[in-house]
């Protein structure tokens, strides 16, 4: 059997899926996989093909979303010569030619109705026509199909046929998605990485401990896609440096404002989803500068006028006042380092009064360390 074609993961929900698929792949019941943009699951259709009877016939995968509806019936059925204008010779369908192999319906919920009740006959009877042809042919072809729209609420709208909602759903399979199925997420970016690794040429120093984590956390929108597409892209523009979840939250971000760009209906509810995490990662970013130039500028305040920690009113800015200066950069110490340690020891140990408990744990020190520093300083 072809590997490329393994449903990788540990977690128990794909464990229950790949016996599931198993089962399913020696029937030639009609198959229906759910899941997420992403999840996998054109990779587990053709997983029950492989693992069927029908392994060494032609697996058909025809995307029903991205054929123009006035093409995809005679691209399934094919046609006779002058069935309709441009039809200058007869032409074999998918139906005919995947016979005895699996043909897979992917995005079935775009179909349209009057197709809809073509796939119900050839589910049902196993017949079909071609388009502008009296005569019937039969084919032996299994069908799965795939969504990731809500077929049932297709049906009350009316843009999916109830006869045919309930003929694919006789085996219903659902990926879950990756977030819910956390022990897959470093073992799937590892095979990605030993794949990218041999196909551009370059070594990965791997992850962090701490962007390992935030790897673990992140709630992959766009699923299995999202992962394999930022380590391929990780390795490439980072040259197989070791990422750091400053690196890693970068891409997050980049991605999630590239994805919102592309308009795509069936899809932009997960860019909507992206886009939000995105600003969420950009804003924590933001957040931690914000709270690095305070402490310094707290700081700065503490050294340079103890213990008073509030700036000293200023004098109205004459009116060629230049554009203040990047405030990180002003409140910079120039001090020995010792000296910044003395001052800080001193003005602290002021503003509590002496108490040495409560200025060892606003210097996030422990006590010792503070007597330690107090005899050394002689303060
Ligand atoms: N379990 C898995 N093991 C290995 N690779 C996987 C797995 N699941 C998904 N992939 C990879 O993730 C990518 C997306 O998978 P696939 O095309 O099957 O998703 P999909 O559910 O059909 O997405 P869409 O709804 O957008 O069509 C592919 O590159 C596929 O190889
Ligand atoms: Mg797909």
């Amino acid at each position: 059997m072809n590997r490329s074609f393994d449903i990788l993961g540990r977690s128990p929900g794909i464990q229950r899926l790949r016996e599931l698929a198993q089962k399913v792949a020696s029937t030639d019941v009609t198959v229906l996989i759910t899941g997420e943009t992403g999840s996998g699951k054109e990779v587990l259709a053709r997983f029950i093909h492989e693992h069927s009877r029908r392994a060494s016939k032609s697996f058909i995968p025809v995307n029903c979303g991205a054929i123009p509806s006035g093409i995809l019936e005679s691209e399934l059925f094919g046609h006779e010569k002058g069935a309709f204008t441009g039809a200058i010779q007869a032409r074999k369908g998918y139906f005919e030619s995947a016979d005895k192999g699996t043909i897979f319906l992917d995005e079935i919920g775009e179909t349209p109705l009057e197709t809809q009740v073509k796939l119900l006959r050839v589910i049902e009877t196993g017949e079909f026509q071609r388009v502008g042809a009296s005569e019937t042919i039969a084919t032996d072809t299994r069908i799965v199909a795939a969504t990731n729209r809500n077929l049932h609420q297709a049906v009350a709208e009316g843009n999916f046929r109830e006869d045919l909602y309930y003929r694919m759903h006789s085996v219903e399979l659902q990926i879950p998605p990756l977030r819910e199925r956390g022990g897959d997420i470093l073992l799937l970016a590892e095979h990605f990485i030993h794949g990218f690794e041999r196909k551009h040429g370059i070594a990965f120093e791997g992850f962090s401990p701490e962007a390992t984590e935030l790897l673990l956390r992140y709630p992959w929108p766009g699923n299995v896609r999202e992962l394999r597409n930022l380590v391929e892209s990780l390795l490439i523009l980072e040259r197989g440096k070791e990422v750091t979840p400053d690196i890693l939250e970068r891409h997050l971000v980049q991605r999630s404002r590239h994805k919102s760009l592309v308009h795509d209906p069936a899809k932009a509810e997960n860019n909507e989803l992206s886009l939000i995490y995105g600003s969420l990662i950009q804003l924590r970013q933001e957040m931690a500068e914000i709270r690095q130039m305070l402490q310094q500028l707290l700081l700065s305040n503490r050294l340079q006028s103890p213990p008073l920690l509030l700036p000293e009113p200023q004098a109205p800015p004459a009116e060629s006042t230049p554009p203040p200066a990047d405030i990180a950069k002003a409140a910079e110490p120039t001090l020995p380092l010792e000296e910044i340690e003395r001052r800080s020891i001193a003005a602290t140990l002021q503003k509590f009064g002496g108490n040495k408990r409560k200025t060892a744990q606003a210097l996030d020190i422990n006590e010792r360390t503070l007597y330690r520093k107090i005899k050394e300083f002689g303060l």
